[in-house]
């Protein structure tokens, strides 16, 4: 095994030794622009070391490293033309920079170039991961579509929240892990005990996204703060924040949601305060401690050595106090 960072090193090196500017130049430009914005790379990571936790070299999983960091850039691509969202890692989103007609198409060529990905496979190993990659992305749109949908209702409720999360978030965590296990070859019960895992991670990942979304720093956050408040997103601290409230609050919380004034700044500050006053924040804290705890308890369950489950409690630990 290696240090997290190292593999995150590895996966660097390996994503700068594509060639991905081609022509059209407006085509591939903004796939380059993407790609190379930076971001945590945590799912490739997590590819890579799941493949060396199941006595696999990294170096295998590379494809597969990059077809699930290209996946998840296209997914930011449309998801930012979708929310309407101007930053993407401190940075103009693709559809700010080019327009949308040019994010769409990127985006397009992104999916398909993340499957050619799996073509360095041998047939049953492409076979497997075809496979659970068409499943995981059909899940993220089916998420993507309730996320939209949930803008406009009222009546969202947090098992339905649950379930949003899970689709358009936590299956590819967990996906990006088990790919990592099927390059291994490793048991079908180490596999599935390892997607539970990323499933309960990318869970408490999304929390804390929805968290940060609100009470990041501006200065280091890389997106726009307060966006989901400006999109109307029924998030956790939404949801909690209804619940938790009197009538009056619940009202004025309900009353910012449906006012589409150009004051996004007044709203913001209004919706953070009755954020933070009823109790939400604290109850998405502790959803989030909550979720990565479920994630350790599946680590506990499998048969690894103890070092390597040590090295994945600390990636959900590290997660847990990220501020991006
Ligand atoms: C952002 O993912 C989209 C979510 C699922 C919350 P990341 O926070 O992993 O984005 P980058 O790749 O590090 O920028
Ligand atoms: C994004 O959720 C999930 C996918 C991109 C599939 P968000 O809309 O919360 O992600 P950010 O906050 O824009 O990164
Ligand atoms: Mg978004
Ligand atoms: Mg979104
Ligand atoms: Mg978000």
């Amino acid at each position: 095994m290696h240090a997290i960072h190292q593999y995150q090193e590895f996966f660097i090196t390996y994503l700068e030794s594509q060639t991905i500017n081609k022509k059209p130049e407006n085509l591939y430009a903004p796939i380059d622009y993407i790609l190379r914005l930076g971001g945590k790379r945590m799912r490739p990571v997590l590819t890579l070391m799941t493949a060396e936790v199941f006595n696999t070299d990294y170096k295998e999983a590379l494809p597969a490293a990059m077809a699930v960091e290209v996946f998840h850039n296209f997914s930011l691509v449309h998801d930012d033309i979708m929310d309407d969202a101007p930053l993407r890692r401190g940075s103009q989103t693709v559809h700010e920079k080019w327009n949308i007609n040019t994010g769409i198409l990127s985006g397009d060529a992104m999916l398909i170039l993340a499957y050619q990905y799996f073509e360095q496979y041998e047939p049953t190993v492409f076979r497997d991961l075809a496979k659970l990659f068409s499943k995981t992305a059909l899940e993220v749109c089916e998420g993507q579509q309730w996320d939209v949908d949930f803008e406009t209702r009222k009546d969202v409720t947090i098992p339905e929240y649950l379930k949003m999360i899970e689709y358009k978030t936590a299956v590819l965590v967990a996906a990006a892990m088990k790919m990592g296990a099927i390059i291994a070859k490793t048991s079908e019960e180490n596999a599935n005990l390892i997607y539970d895992f990323g499933l309960h991670l990318g869970l408490a990942f999304q929390l804390q996204d929805d968290y940060l979304d609100a009470f990041g720093d501006p200065e280091t956050f890389g997106k726009q703060v307060g966006g989901d408040i400006i999109e109307n997103k029924k998030t956790y601290l939404y949801l909690k924040a209804v619940e938790f409230s009197n009538a009056n609050q619940a009202q004025q919380l309900n009353d910012l949601f449906e006012n589409h004034s150009n004051d996004n700044t007044t709203k913001i500050e209004e919706v953070k305060t009755i954020f933070n006053q009823s109790g939400a924040a604290i109850a998405t804290q502790d959803a989030i401690k909550e979720y990565t705890f479920k994630a350790f308890e599946t680590l506990e369950k499998m048969n690894i050595e103890p070092d390597k489950k040590a090295m994945l409690r600390t990636f959900g630990e590290n997660l847990m106090g990220r501020e991006v």
